[in-house]
């Protein structure tokens, strides 16, 4: 079978069920099963398929239709222009985080070495964005997930920042070591915000994703509510929290993060929802 024909019938496929990007995956698949990149398959429509390669394509077609992400079939997700590497322990790293860098650097760039925490890092998507994008950055890198930790690290190794990336496992800030008290710059935090009553709604490629990354308790901010008076004990004065959240929780989470211990405001994402709390903390 030509390049062409199998993507014509896996296109059709996708539709059918039901899929929002059917050329999309259809072509992202083929490239990975072809160790190439799209651009190749519109380069040779007419390459012949190995048979070996028509089988294992079909695998991951048919994965694709029940519903497995794209990403966890290819073990890829690009952020902030960085190739991650990423498998089902973790969560598939979003655009809309790129808010949280994008604020995280600002921030740090007049800092020579500055100390940052990303907490709930997941894939390693923010902590290893941040570090790689500021050469001085140390950022300490928290998950209760152990799988999810061998995900960070092997994406810091990846992308040469293993050195300033320490990847620590437990409960929110429980494991940031105790010298780091009052000294911390910056936490960024996109820690799981999904009301639990929502879970068995989520779309159901997001279903594929960890609950641990993604369920916040009864009203989504469960965690985000303990970890407020953790991340007060660790920053410096006029030290920042960066916490995303879902746009629906803005008035509430606002409220976790209270004057006169803080300054806070909202900051909207490029489509315009309000997705990221922006707290600084007190000046002693
Ligand atoms: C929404 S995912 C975000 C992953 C990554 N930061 C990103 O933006 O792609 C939330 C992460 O928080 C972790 N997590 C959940 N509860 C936690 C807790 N109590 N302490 C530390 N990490 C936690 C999950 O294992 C998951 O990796």
């Amino acid at each position: 079978m030509r390049v062409r024909d199998v993507l014509v019938r896996a296109q059709a496929a996708l539709r059918t069920a039901g899929s929002t990007s059917p050329v999309i995956d259809a072509e992202v698949l083929l490239a990975h099963v072809l160790g190439a990149d799209r651009a190749a398959l519109y380069a040779a429509p007419e390459r012949e398929l190995t048979q070996e390669q028509v089988a294992r394509y079909r695998e991951l077609v048919a994965q694709r239709l029940d519903g497995v992400p794209v990403a966890y079939l290819t073990g890829r997700k690009e952020f902030m222009g960085l190739d991650f590497q990423v498998n089902p322990a973790v969560l598939i790293p979003r655009p809309e985080t790129e808010l949280m860098v994008e604020r995280a650097l600002a921030l740090l760039q007049d800092l020579p070495r500055p100390l940052v925490v990303d907490v709930g890092t997941g894939s390693g998507a923010v902590a290893v964005s941040i570090a790689r994008h500021h050469p001085g950055a140390v950022v300490y890198a928290v998950d209760i997930s152990k799988a999810a930790l061998e995900v960070a690290g092997a994406n810091a190794r990846r992308h040469g920042v293993a050195e300033r990336v320490r990847c620590l496992e437990g409960d929110l800030l429980a494991p940031v070591p105790p010298e780091l008290v009052g000294r911390v710059d910056l936490i960024c935090a996109n820690l799981p915000y999904v009301p639990s009553p929502d879970f068995p709604h989520l779309p159901r490629d997001v279903r594929h994703e960890p609950r641990l990354a993604l369920d916040g308790g009864p009203d989504g901010l469960g965690v985000y509510r303990r970890l407020v008076p953790q991340a007060a004990r660790f920053l410096r004065p006029g030290g920042r929290l960066l916490m995303e959240i879902d746009p629906r929780q803005a008035r509430e989470a606002l409220s976790l993060v209270p004057a006169p211990d803080w300054e806070v405001f909202i900051e909207r994402d490029l489509s315009g929802k309000e997705r990221l709390v922006v707290g600084r903390y007190k000046e002693g």
